[in-house]
């Protein structure tokens, strides 16, 4: 397909200045987009990032019979004629985060046929806490040759869940299931992402009864049924890091506007320890100046939330690579969160993999290199890379970073990059 075969092509030296305004936040949008199942009635999301994982929850949402529209960033989703409990295994494939319309299709239908999702390019992905969690709210899951049939005879029942780890998907399929089940539910060790609160918020607008969203327990008060609403989705912290990562490595200076402050709490004291000048004002903006010469930051571990996010890694690791000092990366979230370091090393970066620790030499300089995107955040962070890179770098499947940036090329060409898509 020719889309499949475009690249983004990058001349690097120019200084990035200007302002974006932050997109919707990808991982809030596909679990919203899931909980829309679970509604008797329309409802209507705004500030939906035109993104292709957003396209492909949409089309999930219209093979299970939901009536859906877009109409720019607002998408509305009428589930009450919903008719089909089985996503296709060709979408399945397409975007493994579709298992989160397991557990909102459980809490409306109480069964559903789905293939099992594969891993992807950061590891396995294994939904173990997932399935576990099902079984102790009454759902039978049974293999049939690469399907799996979830059925609950009894309902679905209400459950006191123990996450083994604070995974963000298990915490959202966990409330989607748990929202219209019969009894209580307690989610202990659950995920604290912003999007965990994003969703539960939602959620209780339609009438759910919810507790606790954001702390390591929610208690989930089942319901007999939710009604819709209109709820506006939270902006993309992964997406503001990426570019200030980009402001940085340019040294230039740039506004982020719609963004969410409380939401980068884990990553902006970075940017000041590198040597960035940055303001935050009303809640929402950031301004962020990177002409003074900067530094590396020492040590960056990735850890679940509050911690500093496991996305945001790729892209801070483009920036350390031309600052001045030795940067060691530790990924404790992904086992094999690192493949795009290759790729920076083909631009002249000097970085060391071991496991699950990755050290970063500051150079002096990168070179433009053709170079393959490996996976979304790793194909974000070449982007960042070639802004730096002396000449051309050309970045093929581009595909990986359509997945979670609006337009990434027209974003920073309105702000000075030498950038397109061809
Ligand atoms: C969500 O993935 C995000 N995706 C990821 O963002 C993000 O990196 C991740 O959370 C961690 O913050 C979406 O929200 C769509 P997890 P998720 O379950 O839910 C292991 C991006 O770039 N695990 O918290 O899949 C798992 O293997 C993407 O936007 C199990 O072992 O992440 C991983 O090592 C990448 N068994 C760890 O837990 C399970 O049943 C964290 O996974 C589930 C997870």
């Amino acid at each position: 397909m020719a889309e499949q075969r475009q690249r983004i092509i990058v001349e690097g030296g120019r200084r990035l200045e200007g302002e974006i305004p932050i997109q919707g936040a990808k991982n809030s949008v596909l679990p919203l987009l899931a909980a829309t199942v679970l509604c008797k009635g329309q409802a209507v999301l705004h500030n939906c990032p035109r993104l292709s994982d957003a396209d492909a929850a949409f089309r999930i949402l219209d093979c299970l019979g939901c009536r859906c529209s877009r109409e720019m960033s607002v998408i509305s989703v009428d589930a009450s004629q919903m008719s089909n409990n089985q996503v296709p295994d060709q979408l399945m494939q397409e975007m493994r985060s579709s298992i989160v319309f397991l557990g909102a299709i459980l809490g409306r239908c109480g069964c559903c046929r789905w293939s099992t999702p594969g891993g992807c390019e950061l590891g396995a992905r294994p939904i173990d806490y997932h399935l576990e969690a099902f079984k102790q709210m009454g759902v039978e899951v049974e293999n049939d040759c690469g399907f799996m049939n979830c059925t609950a005879p009894r309902g679905i029942q209400g459950a006191k869940i123990s996450l083994p780890f604070p995974s963000v998907g298990a915490t959202e399929n966990i409330i989607l299931a748990a929202v219209t089940a019969n009894g209580k539910t307690e989610i202990h060790n659950a995920a604290k992402e912003p999007e965990i609160v994003d969703l539960s918020n939602f959620l209780n607008k339609c009438g759910a009864k919810i507790a606790g969203a954001g702390g390591s327990s929610v208690v989930i008060d089942g319901v007999k049924e939710l009604s819709g609403a209109e709820h506006t989705v939270i902006p993309d912290r992964i997406v503001t890091a990426t570019y200030m990562c980009c402001a940085a490595i340019t040294r230039g200076e740039l506004l982020l506007t719609k963004t969410k402050l409380d939401d980068l709490s884990p990553v902006l004291p970075l940017f000041d320890k590198m040597g960035c000048s940055v303001y935050t004002y009303d809640k929402d903006r950031i301004y962020v100046n990177a002409r003074k010469a900067l530094r590396s930051p020492g040590k960056i571990v990735t850890h679940v939330h509050p911690g500093f996010p496991t996305d945001s890694q790729p892209l801070l690791m483009a920036l350390t690579t031309v600052l001045p000092g030795t940067t060691i990366f530790e990924e404790n979230i992904f086992e094999c969160r690192f493949k795009h370091a290759g790729e920076l090393n083909r631009l002249g970066a000097k970085i060391n993999v071991r496991e699950r620790i990755a050290v970063v030499e500051g150079v002096e300089k990168l070179s433009g290199a053709s170079v393959k995107a490996t996976d979304l955040r790793g194909g974000a962070a070449l982007v960042t890379a070639g802004l730096a890179c002396e000449g051309v770098t050309k970045i093929s499947n581009i595909f990986h970073i359509d997945r979670g940036y609006e337009s990434i090329e027209e974003v920073l060409r309105g702000i000075g990059a030498n950038i397109k898509r061809k």
